[in-house]
């Protein structure tokens, strides 16, 4: 055979090729794609010119800083309401070229979910937000759950079902508008975490569409698949549809607590004696520290720094506070601090609901953790105790910025984290940290200036950091996203060598394994974005 020519077919697969790519309207031909293999799917396909385009956008995007009108913006929206409409897209998408962004709650710190930093990317995103049904198996101690669903929806569906019998959780993350789908896709940490270890540490199977518009579960896409969903980022092996989750056990009554000091009631010196309790304590406590700037409430026109200790006890407050009086005096927790409560109704209070609010709060889709303000935030963690003249040097730090705009989130490792190993799933932040720190930039103002100074900001605290946090790599946190410690290209185009150091950074050697994971899934790279891990083909 003559090969020197190509041949009628491949011409005409290059012309459609061209066509696609140098087309105005691509999303016409993938519209027309949609139909050919569902007559109604275009119900579900809101164009840039539908009326709701906007608002849909913008009702998952859970960080304002990308919803200005420089944001690029996807071609088109596309809401499944069945698997079919997902294996459809993804068909459709990869005939016509057409990134795909899934998008389950939007809670991406950098939005990838539904943006990118290329502006030329002609992207669709793939919202989520039909498939969110939860079935609850109380006497397995197990439930479906699409990835759509909230956690809070999750939660509530929980606590309704389990009430009446033995009372279950699941231990998942603080914010009940983040998606599942997102969630335990990176780790998933919350108030269980010294007791039950992460979201990802207990998925026992999951549906997952893959890049060839397979329907798969953990018995067909097989162990190393099943490994890499379960902490290894989004958007990068294929869709998942639903988690099937094992649920664990809390007690009727949980006690949470608040304590907050200043630097003039000793703050400094009882976080830093934090750091050597909080690791060691029984698995049934977790403790969060919110360290920021506050107006000094006992001097006019002057800030301090407020250090506010909120922590969860699985059991009531009479076992909680002796335990504390001897493991930690030094907060001096009283009983007029803590509250008791039901588990599901302690996610409302870390959560910053009032006391009253009715478990239904966790329903709400609509409500928004940072309200208006934008963000950014990096993560770092902790070995070694930070010394007393490294938090004087923190606080000078906050002190840079308005009172509430920036701020370190500490939050305890150790019980059950220290158990599970390293590489169990992806996630690889285990045995050896004190605590996870989290630290973060908020801000209200518009304009690219104002946003530059934050973010200068948040880098100075983050390099000042470097001497009290993990080494080699610096470890990070993969659903706190953070673009400045690496990156793909604009599209998703990886580099295996480039990927190496951040990947390193949020799943250590637990990379390698992901990428070969990658490299047999979907070895043409067709679901990636700006942090997704590339396949090894893209070495050459
Ligand atoms: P989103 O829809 O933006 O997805 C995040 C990433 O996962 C994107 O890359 C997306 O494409 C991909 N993805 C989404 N759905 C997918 C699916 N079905 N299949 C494959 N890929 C999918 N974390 C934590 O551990 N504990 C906590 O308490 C909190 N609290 C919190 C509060 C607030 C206000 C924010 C903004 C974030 C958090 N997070 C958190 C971080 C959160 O876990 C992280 O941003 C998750 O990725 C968010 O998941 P969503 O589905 O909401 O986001």
């Amino acid at each position: 055979m003559d090969t020197a020519h190509p041949s009628f077919p491949i011409l005409v697969a290059l012309f459609v090729l061209l066509l696609g790519v140098t087309s105005s309207q691509p999303y016409e031909e993938f519209l027309q794609c949609l139909e050919f293999h569902d007559s109604n799917i275009t119900s579900i396909v809101y164009t840039r010119a539908n009326s709701s385009f906007s608002s849909l956008l913008e009702s998952s995007i859970r960080n304002p800083r990308f919803d200005t009108s420089a944001t690029p913006k996807p071609l088109l929206i596309f809401t499944p309401r069945q698997i079919s409409h997902i294996e459809s897209a993804i068909r459709c998408s990869r005939a016509h070229r057409i990134q795909i962004r899934v998008r389950s709650g939007g809670h991406d710190y950098e939005g990838l979910s539904y943006s990118t930093i290329s502006p030329s990317l002609t992207f669709l995103v793939l919202d989520l937000r039909n498939l969110r049904a939860i079935q609850v198996d109380v006497p397995s101690k197990t439930a479906w759950a699409q990835a759509g669903a909230t956690l809070g929806e999750l939660y509530y569906a929980i606590a309704a079902e389990s009430k009446k019998s033995s009372i279950l959780a699941f231990p998942s993350g603080i914010c009940p508008t983040v998606g599942l789908g997102g969630q335990i896709s990176g780790g998933g940490w919350g108030t269980l975490l010294r007791k039950y270890g992460l979201a990802a540490d207990n998925v026992l199977d999951a549906t997952v569409i893959d890049a060839k518009g397979r329907i798969l579960n953990r018995a067909s896409m097989g162990e190393d698949l099943f490994w890499a969903i379960r902490g290894g980022g989004g958007n990068t092996f294929g869709i998942v549809i639903a988690w099937k989750i094992k649920l664990v056990p809390v007690p009727a009554t949980v006690t949470a607590c608040t304590v907050t000091r200043t630097l003039e009631q000793n703050a400094t010196e009882i976080v830093h004696r934090w750091q050597y309790v909080v690791d060691k304590l029984p698995n049934d406590v977790f403790f969060m520290v919110v360290l920021n700037s506050v107006a000094n409430p006992v001097q006019a026109n002057a800030t301090t720094i407020q250090a506010s200790f909120n922590s969860l006890y699985l059991g009531g407050i009479e076992g909680l506070i002796p335990m504390m009086d001897a493991k930690f005096p030094d907060l001096g927790l009283r009983r007029e601090n803590c509250v008791e409560m039901s588990w599901a109704k302690s996610i409302l209070y870390f959560a910053g609901f009032p006391l009253n609010s009715p478990l239904e709060s966790l329903l709400d889709r609509t409500i928004s953790a940072t309200g208006s303000a934008k963000f950014k935030g990096k993560s770092d963690y902790v070995k070694e105790p930070i010394p007393i003249s490294g938090f004087e040097g923190i606080w000078e730090k906050l002190k840079e910025v308005g009172v509430q705009t920036g701020g370190l989130i500490l939050a305890s490792y150790g019980g059950k984290m220290s158990e599970i190993p390293e590489s169990s799933i992806p996630f690889p932040h285990r045995a050896g940290n004190i605590y996870q720190v989290e630290e973060v930039a908020f801000w209200v103002e518009d304009g690219v200036e104002a946003a530059d100074g934050y973010l200068n900001w948040l880098r100075g605290l983050y390099e000042y950091m470097t001497p009290y946090v993990s080494k080699n790599p610096r470890e990070a946190y993969a659903n706190y996203r953070d673009l400045d410690i690496g990156r793909n290209g604009g599209g998703g185009e990886g580099d295996y060598r480039r990927a190496r150091s951040w990947g390193s950074s949020y799943y250590k050697n637990n990379f390698d394994r992901l990428v070969r994971v990658k490299t047999a899934v979907d070895p043409a790279n067709f679901f990636r974005n700006e942090q997704s891990i590339p396949p090894l083909s893209s070495w050459r």
